[in-house]
């Protein structure tokens, strides 16, 4: 296209990272690790000032993000008058460019408007008017790449965001079979920051599927950006500059430490789930650190005076039944009875988990996954005495 207007990106706007419900305070720790200062997290979201390389950092490095958006404001809306006012106000030309394709999606809660598809319209009519006036066309070609903005209604007042992530930030790329259940990665990375896991402290998931936990463990442990690799649909802005993502790439690369040799074992009772696991593992680049073997939970045995499980046992819901995950919870619980230096990790809906495993937790978090509400059972090892 020849007559297309050239401009820059913003140099400063503010980022707005979205996560799971329950691990916003996990976000939020690893948000103030990578830019080093604090970022208020509300509803699912945290929110820090931004600049072009902070979204590929954020982006690139990390573990517990859904996405990441450009908040491009927030506005009271009552009417659809008012909500296509409030759209036309923002400065979309300072982020689309004239034949940027523009797609919207969003949704309404406790709000006057509460029908999302007319909602929609106006905003993408909305988006399109403002962004005809300023690059003085009749209608938006929509040829080029694609910008997606996401709006929430929420008690009259409406958010917008422009997500710079596109495919969701659990798909790491590693993980390209379905083993049986498989947790989302962003959910495991975040349950293992929960832990009490780092580095080279023996860790071992007894259920280990499709390889889930060990490859985020080992990630962590040596410092292994999670998407590292991966592209996202800011890749495809050519208002954005490309430099932005390889400097952030450099960075995530050169803060690796592959000196660490993390004790990284993962056991399953299926052949195939662990030759998945392992498959995975070379896949994410981590298969030299990361041990699997077929072996029924029964057969565990805590290899090392501390250490930490951190797993995802089975439901007893869809592939095995009620009687058999409880049977699970009870060997394991067995398997660690003589290791008071091992802490155990273990996320379950089963509301008597604590009665099969054969002990009260320390602490019990809410947690969800793929929308299912469970427990995540914290057991702390014993303190150890002088
Ligand atoms: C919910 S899946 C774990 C999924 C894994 N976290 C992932 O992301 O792929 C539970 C796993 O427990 C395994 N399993 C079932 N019974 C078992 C037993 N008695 N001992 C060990 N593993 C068992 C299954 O083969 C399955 O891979």
């Amino acid at each position: 296209m020849k007559n297309l207007k050239h401009f820059e990106f913003p140099d400063t706007f503010t980022i707005s990272v979205s996560c799971a419900s329950g691990i916003e305070s996990v976000l939020k720790k690893e948000i103030v690790r990578l830019v080093g200062t604090d970022a208020p997290a509300i509803n699912g979201r945290v929110e820090l000032d931004g600049y072009p390389e902070l979204l590929a950092k954020c982006n690139i490095n990390l573990r517990t993000a859904d996405r990441v958006y450009i908040k491009t404001g927030e506005y009271k809306a009552e009417t659809f008058d008012e909500l296509f006012d409030a759209v036309k106000t923002v400065a979309w030309e300072n982020f689309i460019p004239s034949d940027g394709n523009v797609y919207v999606d969003g949704k309404c809660v406790k709000s006057t408007l509460f029908a999302t598809s007319d909602c929609q319209r106006i905003v993408k009519k909305a988006i399109a008017d403002r962004l005809c006036d300023k690059y003085g066309l009749l209608r938006l070609p929509e040829s080029g790449s694609i910008y997606k903005v996401n709006f929430y209604l929420f008690k009259n007042v409406v958010s917008f965001y422009l997500d710079t992530s596109g495919t969701g930030l659990h798909k790491r790329g590693y993980r390209d079979k379905v083993g049986i259940a498989p947790i989302k990665e962003t959910l495991c990375a975040a349950m293992l920051l929960m832990s009490d896991f780092y580095k080279t402290r023996p860790f071992a998931d007894p259920f280990c599927g499709s390889g889930t936990f060990l490859i985020e463990s080992a990630f962590i442990a040596q410092n292994i950006a999670p998407n590292i690799g991966r592209k996202f649909a800011f890749n495809e802005w050519r208002n954005l500059d490309s430099r932005f993502y390889k400097m952030a790439t450099e960075q995530a690369k050169d803060n690796e430490d592959r000196s660490v040799k993390p004790d990284i074992r993962g056991f399953d009772a299926d052949k195939k789930a662990v030759e998945l696991a392992l498959y995975h593992a070379k896949r994410a680049g981590v298969d030299g650190v990361v041990k699997a073997a077929v072996s029924p939970v029964k057969y565990f045995t805590t290899w090392a005076e501390r250490g930490t499980v951190v797993t995802n046992p089975p439901y007893g819901e869809r592939v095995y039944g009620k009687s058999d995950a409880e049977r699970c919870y009870t060997e394991l619980g067995a398997a660690l009875k003589n290791s008071p230096f091992w802490s155990c990790f273990v996320i379950t809906p089963h509301k008597g988990f604590e009665k099969y495993f054969g002990k009260k937790c320390d602490r019990i978090k809410k947690l969800y996954n793929a929308e299912k509400e469970c427990g995540y059972y914290f057991y702390y090892p014993e303190k150890e005495t002088e």
